[in-house]
């Protein structure tokens, strides 16, 4: 018997759907964008750029070819804007909300700013969502909503303080959306996102994460630094996996709604490990990187010491299957950022 994520995608193809991807222009944004017009939907799209880029909206269109292109309309606007909210929302059967101002880091710096986009922004886009009467509203959380909690691995049940301003917009995203279904009867869900990584993710900027920077530094003959020991760990998750979480989120019975989702591999790599494996990939093109050692520095404000997701939540009540390992992830993104920085 075919999988729920088959299953889901083939009745996709059967009857599509308008769909609302916010921060379409973005590494995770324009993932969910490629899947959805390969499965025949219809998709609005909307993105401020500030962080997202035209060209991997010109990436998707290339992938896609230009039939399915036709089905994305792109918005350019704000959701600090609520007018902006209310337009994209117009229609749309089901809402992925993405968009947001990543980084830790950047949220240390910038709190207000960071605070304006996550929080407010979220807002204003549930708030359209619900007068709009979407179908379903899934939501970008994230693992930073642990903070402080020892366990592990992370169950959604039992979470700590938040570390950051970052993990406070995105705990205060799942406060409101908990309340908008006990107030308003609107159920949403939410994935909170692990360690995402895979194609199109920036790396760029002093915000970038750390994958897509290994994998430049290493590429490119720079310094690679890893932040404290090396033995710092995450739970690393392939971006297709995330896809495959939010596509059996917005298409699940209304039991799993209200509800939020660790979504992750289920397994733990050190930054130590982490580095091998990248290393290893990028001296198969550049032989010179096997010999290339991380450069140690300061451990980083803000950083949990480990990571790892109990993904069982989301295995049984949305027929979550991740298909891609650390491994494999890697391979497919190797080839991917090899692409971008030849020549
Ligand atoms: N990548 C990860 O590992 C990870 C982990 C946990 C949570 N998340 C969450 O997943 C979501 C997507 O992250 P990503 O890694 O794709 O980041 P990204 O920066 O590549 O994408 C975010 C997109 O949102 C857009 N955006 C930001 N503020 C906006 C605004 N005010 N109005 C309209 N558009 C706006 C940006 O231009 C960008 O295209 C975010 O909510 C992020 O917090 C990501």
């Amino acid at each position: 018997m075919d999988d729920a994520y088959e299953q889901r995608q083939e009745q996709l193809l059967r009857n599509p759907c308008t769909w609302l991807v916010t921060g379409v222009a973005g590494f995770i944004g324009s993932n969910l964008l490629e899947t959805l017009l390969q499965l025949g939907q219809r998709v609005v799209g909307l993105d401020n750029f500030s962080t997202g880029y035209q060209h991997n909206l010109d990436e998707v269109r290339h992938r896609v070819g230009m039939e399915a292109w036709k089905k994305f309309h792109c918005i350019k606007g704000d959701i600090r804007e609520l007018t902006v909210c209310h337009q994209a929302c117009q229609g749309v059967d089901y809402v992925l909300h993405q968009a947001a101002l990543g980084s830790v880091p950047r949220s240390i710096e910038d709190p207000i700013n960071t605070n304006e986009n996550n929080s407010t922004g979220f807002l204003h886009i549930l708030v359209a969502a619900r007068d709009a009467r979407v179908h379903r509203f899934v939501y970008a959380a994230s693992s930073s909503t642990y903070g402080d909690h020892p366990g592990l691995p992370k169950v959604e049940e039992k979470i700590g303080h938040p570390l950051s301003p970052y993990a406070v917009t995105k705990l205060v995203n799942e406060l409101y959306a908990a309340v908008f279904a006990r107030t308003y009867g609107f159920k949403s869900v939410g994935l909170r996102y692990f360690n995402i990584f895979g194609q199109r993710q920036d790396p760029e900027g002093a915000y970038a994460a750390v994958i897509p920077r290994w994998f430049a530094g290493l590429l490119k003959g720079e310094p690679v630094f890893i932040n404290g020991d090396g033995e710092t760990s995450r739970d690393f998750c392939f971006v297709d996996n995330c896809v495959q979480a939010n596509i059996l989120a917005a298409t699940a019975g209304d039991a799993a709604a209200d509800q939020v989702y660790n979504v992750a591999f289920g397994e733990r790599s050190s930054l130590n490990e982490l580095f091998t494996l990248i290393r290893d990939r990028v001296a198969e093109r550049v032989p010179a990187a096997r010999e290339v050692q991380p450069v140690y520095r300061d451990f980083r404000a803000g950083d949990v010491r480990h990571s790892l997701a109990d993904i069982g939540k989301a295995e049984q009540l949305l027929g979550y299957k991740p298909r891609y390992s650390l491994r494999s992830g890697l391979d497919q993104a190797a080839a991917w950022y090899m692409h971008r920085f030849s020549s």
